[in-house]
Protein backbone atom coordinates (compact mmCIF):
# COMPACT_ATOMS: atom_id res chain seq x y z
CA UNK A 1 0.00 0.00 0.00
CA UNK A 2 1.67 3.28 -1.23
CA UNK A 3 1.20 6.33 0.90
CA UNK A 4 -0.98 7.61 -2.18
CA UNK A 5 -3.28 4.60 -2.40
CA UNK A 6 -3.72 5.43 1.31
CA UNK A 7 -3.87 8.65 1.04
CA UNK A 8 -6.56 7.79 -1.44
CA UNK A 9 -8.76 5.81 0.80
CA UNK A 10 -8.80 8.28 3.70
CA UNK A 11 -10.16 11.08 1.07
CA UNK A 12 -12.95 8.43 -0.60
CA UNK A 13 -14.39 8.49 2.95
CA UNK A 14 -15.21 12.27 3.17
CA UNK A 15 -18.37 11.04 1.58
CA UNK A 16 -19.19 8.60 4.72
CA UNK A 17 -18.87 11.81 7.03
CA UNK A 18 -22.34 12.24 8.71
CA UNK A 19 -21.40 15.99 9.25
CA UNK A 20 -24.75 18.25 9.67
CA UNK A 21 -23.77 20.75 11.97
CA UNK A 22 -19.70 21.44 11.39
CA UNK A 23 -20.20 20.28 7.45
CA UNK A 24 -16.79 19.78 8.20
CA UNK A 25 -15.59 16.48 6.47
CA UNK A 26 -13.18 14.49 7.82
CA UNK A 27 -11.67 11.02 6.23
CA UNK A 28 -9.24 8.26 7.66
CA UNK A 29 -7.28 4.87 6.66
CA UNK A 30 -5.49 3.09 9.19
CA UNK A 31 -2.51 0.71 8.13
CA UNK A 32 -1.86 -2.14 9.94
CA UNK A 33 1.21 -4.13 9.43
CA UNK A 34 -0.55 -7.24 7.73
CA UNK A 35 -1.43 -4.78 5.02
CA UNK A 36 -4.99 -3.86 6.56
CA UNK A 37 -6.75 -0.91 6.44
CA UNK A 38 -9.52 0.04 8.42
CA UNK A 39 -11.17 3.03 7.43
CA UNK A 40 -13.00 5.98 8.89
CA UNK A 41 -15.08 9.28 8.71
CA UNK A 42 -16.30 12.13 11.51
CA UNK A 43 -19.82 10.95 12.97
CA UNK A 44 -21.70 13.95 14.79
CA UNK A 45 -24.63 14.09 16.74
CA UNK A 46 -27.12 16.50 17.96
CA UNK A 47 -25.29 16.10 21.35
CA UNK A 48 -22.58 17.84 20.17
CA UNK A 49 -20.12 16.24 22.45
CA UNK A 50 -21.01 12.47 21.63
CA UNK A 51 -19.05 13.12 17.88
CA UNK A 52 -16.15 11.28 17.11
CA UNK A 53 -13.76 12.18 15.13
CA UNK A 54 -12.65 10.14 11.78
CA UNK A 55 -9.04 9.14 13.37
CA UNK A 56 -10.98 7.86 16.31
CA UNK A 57 -13.43 6.02 14.18
CA UNK A 58 -10.27 4.35 11.84
CA UNK A 59 -8.58 3.76 15.10
CA UNK A 60 -11.51 1.86 17.15
CA UNK A 61 -12.11 -0.21 14.18
CA UNK A 62 -8.53 -1.59 14.42
CA UNK A 63 -8.42 -2.18 17.84
CA UNK A 64 -12.02 -4.18 18.54
CA UNK A 65 -10.52 -5.92 15.34
CA UNK A 66 -8.19 -7.34 17.28
CA UNK A 67 -5.07 -4.57 16.23
CA UNK A 68 -2.99 -2.79 19.18
CA UNK A 69 0.99 -3.08 18.68
CA UNK A 70 0.74 -3.68 14.64
CA UNK A 71 -0.41 0.02 13.49
CA UNK A 72 1.84 1.27 10.93
CA UNK A 73 0.18 4.42 9.25
CA UNK A 74 -3.04 6.56 9.36
CA UNK A 75 -4.04 8.95 6.64
CA UNK A 76 -6.08 11.96 7.54
CA UNK A 77 -7.64 14.38 5.26
CA UNK A 78 -10.19 16.96 4.60
CA UNK A 79 -11.22 19.81 2.16
CA UNK A 80 -8.89 22.55 3.61
CA UNK A 81 -6.51 24.51 2.63
CA UNK A 82 -3.51 23.32 4.06
CA UNK A 83 -2.91 19.94 6.21
CA UNK A 84 -5.76 18.67 8.00
CA UNK A 85 -4.53 18.33 11.61
CA UNK A 86 -5.55 15.79 14.09
CA UNK A 87 -7.12 17.04 17.13
CA UNK A 88 -5.33 16.60 20.35
CA UNK A 89 -7.92 14.05 21.56
CA UNK A 90 -7.09 11.91 18.66
CA UNK A 91 -3.67 12.51 18.97
CA UNK A 92 -4.04 11.03 22.81
CA UNK A 93 -6.15 8.22 21.61
CA UNK A 94 -3.61 7.39 18.73
CA UNK A 95 -0.48 7.55 21.42
CA UNK A 96 -1.95 4.39 23.31
CA UNK A 97 -1.94 1.74 20.70
CA UNK A 98 0.88 3.48 18.87
CA UNK A 99 3.13 6.24 20.29
CA UNK A 100 5.38 6.11 17.43
CA UNK A 101 2.72 5.95 14.66
CA UNK A 102 3.73 7.31 10.96
CA UNK A 103 1.03 10.48 9.62
CA UNK A 104 0.41 11.31 6.37
CA UNK A 105 -1.33 14.33 6.89
CA UNK A 106 -3.71 15.77 3.15
CA UNK A 107 -5.24 18.74 2.22
CA UNK A 108 -7.93 19.47 -0.03
CA UNK A 109 -5.30 19.58 -3.36
CA UNK A 110 -3.97 16.28 -2.32
CA UNK A 111 -0.92 17.48 -1.26
CA UNK A 112 0.63 15.31 1.73
CA UNK A 113 2.47 16.45 4.72
CA UNK A 114 4.42 13.55 6.44
CA UNK A 115 5.21 12.96 10.16
CA UNK A 116 4.96 11.17 13.32
CA UNK A 117 2.89 11.04 16.34
CA UNK A 118 6.33 11.96 18.40
CA UNK A 119 6.55 15.10 16.53
CA UNK A 120 2.87 16.00 17.48
CA UNK A 121 2.49 14.80 21.06
CA UNK A 122 5.65 15.47 22.53
CA UNK A 123 6.52 14.01 26.13
CA UNK A 124 2.76 12.38 25.46
CA UNK A 125 1.62 10.99 29.21
CA UNK A 126 0.34 7.23 28.40
CA UNK A 127 0.53 4.01 30.17
CA UNK A 128 4.16 4.10 31.34
CA UNK A 129 3.04 6.88 33.14
CA UNK A 130 0.43 5.48 34.92
CA UNK A 131 2.37 2.46 35.49
CA UNK A 132 5.57 4.73 36.84
CA UNK A 133 3.49 6.06 40.29
CA UNK A 134 4.35 5.67 43.41
CA UNK A 135 2.22 3.42 45.30
N1 LIG B 1 -12.67 16.30 13.34
C1 LIG B 1 -12.13 15.11 12.96
O1 LIG B 1 -12.82 14.21 12.45
N2 LIG B 1 -10.82 14.91 13.20
C2 LIG B 1 -9.98 15.83 13.76
O2 LIG B 1 -8.84 15.52 14.07
C3 LIG B 1 -10.46 17.20 13.95
C4 LIG B 1 -11.94 17.36 13.96
C5 LIG B 1 -14.12 16.51 13.10
C6 LIG B 1 -14.95 16.56 14.35
C7 LIG B 1 -16.15 17.35 13.88
O3 LIG B 1 -17.07 16.48 13.26
C8 LIG B 1 -15.58 18.28 12.81
O4 LIG B 1 -14.32 17.73 12.45
C9 LIG B 1 -15.40 19.72 13.25
O5 LIG B 1 -14.69 19.79 14.44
Amino acid sequence: MTDSELMSLARSMLERAYVPYSRFPVGAALLCADGTVYTGCNIENASYGATVCAERTALFKAVSEGHRDDLVRLAVTGNTQGPCWPCALCRQALYEFAPHLELLVGDREGRITRTTLDRLLPNAFGPKALASAAE
